[in-house]
């Protein structure tokens, strides 16, 4: 029989060390939230500034600023010389850092980012590729299609069906990887981009959890990229979760603040897509709802 033993002192102190990291580990989100509300990352880019300086180009308080930034010394943030100038570190640059011009210089990462994401929404894309209707269609591109997990899909149902995952250069790689496992390297091809210059033709473009990514402005661009080159008689399929009335908003209200806290974009309710399709000379034809979260929102040229 094995008795539980009572810790001694040293090992108390420790327990509540780590009891007390604990309660105040929301402190560090604060801090970090906080540096990127006033633009650290921005002003220091640089060089470095006293708080004072910062204080007059955010107009906050300089107080509460010097003491803001100091925490951000404890945490690696900033460092601080002996003029009381402070200097932002590589670990602040990184909230500067579009997030996937990040991934794009972290290899590892951006490969988990794609491998995570392809687990964690499987049986979503399985559920969006079950009502996307391929029959006629030649040519289909997985826009931002990361490993191409709903253009395999597609594939697997429609044996006549050629396709193309897009995505950026850092990532094609793992789709590479990922397509000729599935065997469908004859039919696939993987080609390295950039979204906003520009996309390959063709009959169907289907832009899974792509458009939550962006602001309006980037979304209309990537929509008018697939307007302008798709075949005459084609269709953009964008799969999203959409946000509902205020009454009733969803669990995509909660995505929402993810969308909020680490990109510049948000999930959008069905009249909000329906303002980019416009404004991308698109127009709505249909809504398909999946069993799970996410719908199916189809368009063609207006
Ligand atoms: C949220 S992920 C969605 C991936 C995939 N569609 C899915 O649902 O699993 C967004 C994808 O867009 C790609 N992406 C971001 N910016 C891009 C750009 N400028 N051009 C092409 N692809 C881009 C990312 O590399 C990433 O694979």
């Amino acid at each position: 029989m094995t008795t539980e033993q009572e810790p001694g002192p040293t090992q108390a102190a420790d327990v509540y060390q780590q009891m007390s990291m604990m309660v105040t580990s929301h402190w560090i989100p604060q801090v970090v939230r906080a540096a990127v509300d006033l633009s650290l990352p921005d002003h220091l880019a640089e060089g470095g500034l006293t708080a004072d300086e910062v204080a007059q180009r955010e107009d906050s308080a300089s107080g509460t600023t010097f003491r803001l930034m100091r925490a951000c010394v404890v945490l690696g943030l900033l460092t601080v010389d002996t003029e009381g100038r402070f200097h932002g570190t590589s670990l602040l640059a990184t909230l500067g850092t579009d997030f996937f011009d990040y991934l794009a210089k972290h290899p590892s990462q951006a490969r988990d980012f794609s491998e995570g994401l392809t687990s964690t929404t499987s049986l979503w894309t399985s559920d969006a590729a079950k009502v996307i209707d391929t029959t006629g269609v030649k040519l289909v591109v997985d826009l931002g299609g990361a490993t191409g997990s709903l253009l395999h899909l597609l594939l697997e149902g429609n044996p006549s069906l050629r396709g193309i995952v897009f995505d950026r250069p850092n990532v094609i790689d793992g789709a590479a990887a990922e397509t000729a496992r599935k065997g469908l390297k004859d039919r696939t091809d993987v080609v390295g981009g950039d979204f906003f210059q520009s996309v390959p033709s063709a009959d169907l473009y289907v832009l899974k959890m792509i458009l939550h990514d962006w602001d309006d402005t980037s979304c209309i661009k990537i929509l008018t990229n697939c307007r302008n080159a798709m075949t005459p008689g084609g269709r953009i399929a964008v799969v999203e979760m959409i946000i509902g009335e205020l009454s009733d908003p969803g669990p995509a209200a909660l995505m929402d603040m993810n969308m909020l806290a680490a990109v510049p974009g948000q999930e959008r309710s069905l009249s909000e897509y329906d303002r980019l399709l416009s404004a991308a000379g698109l127009r709505r034809t249909a809504v398909l709802p999946t069993s799970s979260r996410q719908s199916v929102i189809e368009a063609v040229a207006r």
